[in-house]
C-alpha cells in the first residue's frame, strides 16, 4: 500500500518534469511528414549532461533528426541542406532506391549546398534510418548526432490492430553509447563508449501506457551489440525485422541487436499501471567475440585498446525507465497471431552464389586494432567489386574469419537469411533484413534480388556496419547493370590508356569499337575528379594536370563500365 502510493507519487511528479533525481525524459524527435521533406544539416549543441553543453551534429535541430513518416507508394521530394563545415552524404538505410539518390559515399553533399534527391518509396511497413555516409568520417557525423528514423506505413500494415500513436504507444527509440571527454565532449573512433542513452537521451526515463505499446528500436551506435530485455525478465514480442513485418510475432524475453539493426516490438505494460520497467542490455549474456561482451574477441587472447577498462563490456546497465501510467483511449490491448505473409524468395531460382570473406588485415592477438578487410582487399572508391546483372537472384554467403562479429549491411535491397552455420536462422531472422550479424568463424547465408533499378555510374555499397571497421575499409561496391542495353560486350583490356605513366595530358580508348558516353577519373581517395559525358567517340584525348599519384579511369558504354588505374607522375 505504502509503496504503491510512494510509486504514483513519483510517477505524477516525472509526468510534469523533464528532469527528475538525475533522471531525463526522453528526447522524442518531431515528425516530418508529406511529399516534401526538408532537411538542414548543422551543427548545435545539446545538454547530454545538466549543466555542460556539448558540441553535436544534428538535423533540423541540434542532435538526431526528424522522423521521416512516409507511406509506401508516395513519390518524395527531397533537399538537404549542409549547413555544416563538412563535406558529407545522407543515405536512406535499407530503403529501395536509385543508387544515384540512395546517398552512399558517392554522392557528396558540399558545404553550402543542397542535394535534391526524388524517389517513390517502394518499401514494406518497417523501421528505417537515415544518416551520413561519407567515406572515412561516417562514425564521426553519425557519433556527433546525425541519424534519423524513417517510418515506412503501407496500406498491409495499416489494417492490422497495432500501436500507431507517435511518441504514445509507437515509440522511436534509437539506442547508442558514447564516450565524452572530461569537457563532455563526444571523443570519435573510441572503444570507450561507457555512456549508453536512448534518443539522446542519458538516465533516460518514458511515461507510457498500460496497455501492449509498440517500441522501434534501432542500433545507431558506432560499434556496440546491445541484447535487449527488461527488468523483470517481461516477455515481449518482436513483429518486424530490418525490413517488414514478420510472419508472426516472435515471443522473446531477450533480443540482440548489432549496429544498423532495426526491430519492432511490441510489450504488454497492462499489468504494471503505476510501476516501473526498465529497459536493459544484458551485455553479461553476450558470447565472447561480440563488441559488448566480456572479451571482444573469440578466445582469451585477443586485445582491444582502451575495451577493458571499459565498465559496460560484460556488464549489465539500464537504457530507459518506463513509468507506466494511463490506459488511453483506444488501446490496443491485445497481441496478434498473425501479421503478414512474408514471400520469401525461392532458393530454386538463383542464378549465383557469391562467397564473401571478412577478414583482419593482419593475423594474431593484435588483429581487432588492425583494420578489417572483405575479400582481403580494403574499400577503394574506384573499383568496382562485383557487377549484378538487373534482376539477379543471388545467394551470398559470407564467412568471417576474423575473431571479432561483424554487422553486414549491404544496400539497395532486402535479403532473406537461409542460413547460420548450415542451420536455419531463428524465427525473428526469417523476415526481411539489410544487417546480419556474422560472428567469428560463422558462415551465413543470405538470398536477394537486385531489381528495378540499375545503374553503372553509381555503385551501392556493402560493408560492416561497425563505423569503426566501415571508416577503415572495410566495405565493397556493387553496380547493377540492365541486360536489355548491353551492346557488344567488352573488358578491361578493351580500354587502354596511353602513355601510362602520365605527365600532361592522356589518350583514352575503347578498342572493342564501343562508343565511350561517360568518362570519370578518380583520385586515389575515390573522390571524382572529372567527369566527361562524350557521345558518338571511342578514342578522346584528356589534358591531365591533377597532382602525383594513382587515379582510376572509369568508361562506361551503354550499360557496360570498365575501368584502368593510371599513374600521374
Ligand atoms: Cu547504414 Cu551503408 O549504411
Ligand atoms: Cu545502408
Ligand atoms: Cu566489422
Amino acid at each position: 500500500m505504502c509503496n504503491n502510493y510512494k510509486t504514483l507519487t513519483v510517477f505524477t511528479v516525472l509526468l510534469a518534469a523533464n528532469s527528475v533525481f538525475g533522471q531525463n525524459k526522453m528526447l522524442i524527435p518531431d515528425t516530418v511528414s508529406g511529399q516534401t521533406i526538408n532537411l538542414e544539416l548543422k551543427s548545435g549543441n545539446h545538454n547530454f549532461y545538466p549543466s555542460k553543453s556539448t558540441k553535436t551534429l544534428g538535423a533540423n535541430g541540434n542532435v538526431l533528426g526528424p522522423t521521416l513518416m512516409i507511406m509506401s507508394g508516395d513519390s518524395v521530394h527531397v533537399s538537404v541542406k549542409n549547413s555544416l563545415k563538412d563535406t558529407t552524404t545522407i543515405h536512406w538505410h535499407g530503403m529501395h532506391v536509385p543508387a544515384n539518390v540512395d546517398g552512399g559515399p558517392h554522392t557528396f553533399i558540399l558545404p553550402k549546398s543542397v542535394w535534391s534527391p526524388s524517389f517513390k518509396v517502394m518499401d514494406k511497413a518497417a523501421t528505417y534510418w537515415y544518416h551520413p555516409h561519407l567515406h572515412h568520417k561516417t562514425n564521426e557525423h553519425v557519433s556527433k548526432g546525425i541519424s534519423g528514423f524513417i517510418i515506412v506505413r503501407d496500406n498491409e500494415e495499416t489494417l492490422l490492430n497495432l500501436p500507431r500513436t507517435y511518441g504514445v504507444d509507437d515509440v522511436p527509440i534509437v539506442i547508442q553509447t558514447k564516450c565524452f571527454d572530461v569537457n563532455k565532449q563526444i571523443v570519435v573512433n573510441s572503444n570507450s563508449d561507457s555512456v549508453p542513452m536512448v534518443n539522446a537521451t542519458i538516465n533516460a526515463f518514458y511515461n507510457m501506457p498500460a496497455q501492449v505499446v509498440r517500441l522501434r528500436l534501432l542500433n545507431g551506435s558506432s560499434q556496440r551489440v546491445f541484447n535487449i530485455g527488461f527488468s523483470n525478465d517481461n516477455k515481449f514480442y518482436q513483429i518486424a525485422s530490418d525490413g517488414g513485418l514478420l510472419d508472426q510475432p516472435v515471443l522473446k524475453t531477450r533480443l540482440m541487436l548489432s549496429p544498423g539493426e532495426r526491430a519492432e516490438i511490441l510489450l504488454d505494460l497492462t499489468e504494471f499501471k503505476g510501476k516501473t520497467v526498465v529497459m536493459k542490455s544484458f551485455g553479461s549474456e553476450l558470447s565472447n567475440g561480440i563488441y559488448g561482451a566480456s572479451n571482444p574477441g573469440m578466445g582469451p587472447m585477443l586485445t582491444l585498446d582502451g575495451y577493458n577498462p571499459n565498465p559496460l563490456n560484460g556488464s549489465d546497465f539500464s537504457l530507459l525507465n518506463i513509468y507506466v501510467g494511463n490506459t488511453t483511449k483506444n488501446a490496443v490491448t491485445s497481441i496478434l497471431k498473425d501479421l503478414v505473409v512474408v514471400k520469401r524468395i525461392n532458393r530454386d531460382s538463383v542464378d549465383i552464389t557469391r562467397r564473401l570473406t571478412l577478414n583482419p588485415e593482419s593475423m594474431g592477438r593484435n588483429q581487432l586494432n588492425g583494420r578489417f578487410l572483405i575479400n582481403s582487399k580494403s574499400f577503394d572508391m574506384g573499383y568496382i567489386d562485383y557487377d549484378i546483372p538487373l534482376n539477379n537472384v543471388e545467394v551470398w554467403s559470407i564467412q568471417n574469419m576474423s575473431g571479432i562479429a561483424h554487422p553486414f549491411h549491404i544496400h539497395d535491397v532486402q535479403f532473406n537469411l537461409l542460413s547460420r552455420n548450415g542451420s536455419p536462422p531463428p524465427l525473428n531472422e526469417e523476415g526481411w533484413k539489410d544487417v546480419v550479424l556474422i560472428k567469428p568463424q560463422e558462415t551465413v547465408e543470405f538470398i536477394t534480388k537486385f531489381e528495378d533499378f540499375a545503374d553503372t555510374l553509381t555503385p551501392y555499397m556493402f560493408h560492416c556496419h561497425m563505423l569503426t571497421h566501415e571508416d577503415e575499409g572495410m566495405m565493397g561496391q556493387f553496380i547493377v547493370r540492365s541486360q536489355k542495353t548491353a551492346g557488344i560486350s567488352f573488358v578491361e583490356d578493351d580500354l587502354i590508356i596511353y602513355p601510362n605513366p602520365v605527365r600532361s595530358g592522356v589518350y583514352i580508348e575503347l578498342e572493342s569499337g564501343n562508343i565511350m558516353e561517360q568518362t570519370e577519373i578518380f583520385d586515389a581517395t575515390g573522390r571524382l575528379v572529372h567527369s566527361e559525358l562524350i557521345k558518338g567517340l571511342n578514342k578522346l584525348f584528356l589534358a591531365f594536370n591533377y597532382s602525383s599519384g594513382i587515379y582510376t579511369i572509369r568508361v562506361s558504354s551503354g550499360n557496360q563500365i570498365v575501368q584502368k588505374k593510371l599513374i600521374k607522375l
